[in-house]
């Protein structure tokens, strides 16, 4: 987009000199305040809205040079509520556009129960109307539909806003799975700053008149906010936010504190540490118990403090790592790797200066990290 504006007819600037570049086969994210101009640029894409000034280039070409149907059909759009046909069943909503582009009934179908497996539907359901859905799975539908005809982007209009957080989790690991094995390039619009981090490979902060804030990559929203609207927008705890972009592989583990249940009385009174992480035979954390109460025989998984959430240092981040030790009741977190067998412990300490050197290296990506 090259320094495009939208001025409707009664004077309203709801986009204003806007340039964004934005990258093939990611996902960039429009977020900002209601009545931002977000859904305006999106629709300013696929043409539904026409710019006043600027011009807005599709690989190269200005998409005023292609047929609106052309350049439509090359676009699949997602709406909030998905927008469904209510008087058509589930697989002919998603076998729309193919009946429209001339395919045969058959291939369409089944086009459209391929569709619904990839974006984790039952095909059960594909003989129900809309309305004997759930809000989520219409979502769902939504998103296969405009899959359908295969089309290289996908713009997204707030399309997780109706659903409740379990959902909208869901639906956003789906997204990004979809997105992992289609390599499409998707527009996402939403006003909620922690989706954008979670989806975004690139996150547009629009203010409210249509006015770019910052165009930036996640952990350098988080990092270097580039000015008191988007500090501001980004809300509380970015600095601990941040931390899910940072790798907690290079944590230094101790085993000291680990021991075996039957280990023997002996070597828990001979350890020293204030609290012992106790294991089974095959390494699996049972809980903490302190030397004296672990020599005095106190083994069992029902006398021993609660170990917490362990975390995996291969895949998971430091913030992960840091709620770990948080939750723990002796402040150690535990880490086990993805068989769930104990690699070992970090303290605070260990994770505070992990944590700092993480912020001295300066902005990640996630590479590797689970978001
Ligand atoms: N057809 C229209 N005529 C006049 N003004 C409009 C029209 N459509 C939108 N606007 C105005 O343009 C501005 C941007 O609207 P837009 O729908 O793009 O915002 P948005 O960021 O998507 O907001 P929301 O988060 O509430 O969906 C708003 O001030 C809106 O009132
Ligand atoms: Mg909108």
């Amino acid at each position: 987009m090259e320094s495009v504006t939208k001025r409707y007819p009664d004077g309203t600037v709801a986009v204003d000199q806007l340039s964004l570049d934005i990258p093939d086969g990611s996902i960039t994210v429009l977020v900002g305040p209601s009545g931002c101009g977000k859904t305006t640029t999106l629709r300013m894409i696929n043409r539904m809205v026409e710019p006043t000034e600027g011009t807005i280039l599709l690989d190269g070409t200005d998409i005023q040079r292609r047929p609106v149907t052309t350049l439509r059909r090359s676009m699949g759009y997602v709406i909030q509520n998905a927008g469904l046909f209510q008087h058509r069943t589930i697989v002919d909503n998603i076998a729309t556009v193919p009946r429209m582009l001339g395919w045969g009934k058959q291939k369409a179908r089944a086009r459209a129960a391929e569709l619904m497996e990839r974006v984790g539907l039952d095909t059960s359901l594909a003989r129900r109307y809309p309305y004997q859905l759930s809000g989520g799975q219409q979502q769902r539908v939504g998103v296969a539909r405009a899959l359908a005809a295969d089309p290289p982007v996908l713009l997204m209009d707030e399309p997780f806003s109706a659903v409740d957080p379990v959902v909208r989790k869901g639906l956003q690991d789906e997204l990004l799975r979809i997105q992992a094995e289609l390599g499409k390039t998707i527009v996402f619009v939403t006003h909620d700053i922690d989706e954008a981090i979670k989806l975004g490979t690139m996150v547009a902060v629009l203010r409210t008149g249509g006015r770019l804030a910052q165009f930036a990559s996640p952990a350098e929203l988080l990092s270097a906010p580039a000015d008191a609207f988007v500090e501001d927008f980004l809300g509380a705890d970015r600095g601990v936010r941040r931390l899910s972009f940072f790798p907690s592989a290079a944590l230094e583990l101790t085993t000291a504190p680990v021991v075996r249940a039957d280990a023997g009385a002996e070597r828990f009174a001979a350890a020293d540490a204030p609290y012992l992480l106790v294991t089974d035979a095959d390494g699996r954390p049972l809980g903490w118990g302190t030397p004296a109460g672990l020599a005095a025989g106190d083994t069992a998984p029902d006398r021993l403090l609660p170990y917490g959430r362990p975390f995996v240092p291969g895949t998971d981040s430091l913030r992960a790592a840091l709620d770990c030790a948080v939750l723990s009741p002796t402040g150690w977190a535990v880490a086990v790797d993805p068989d769930g067998r104990v690699t070992g412990v970090a303290s605070q300490t260990t994770i505070g200066e992990a944590i700092r050197a993480a912020h001295a290296a300066g902005p990640a990506d996630r590479a590797g990290v689970a978001p």
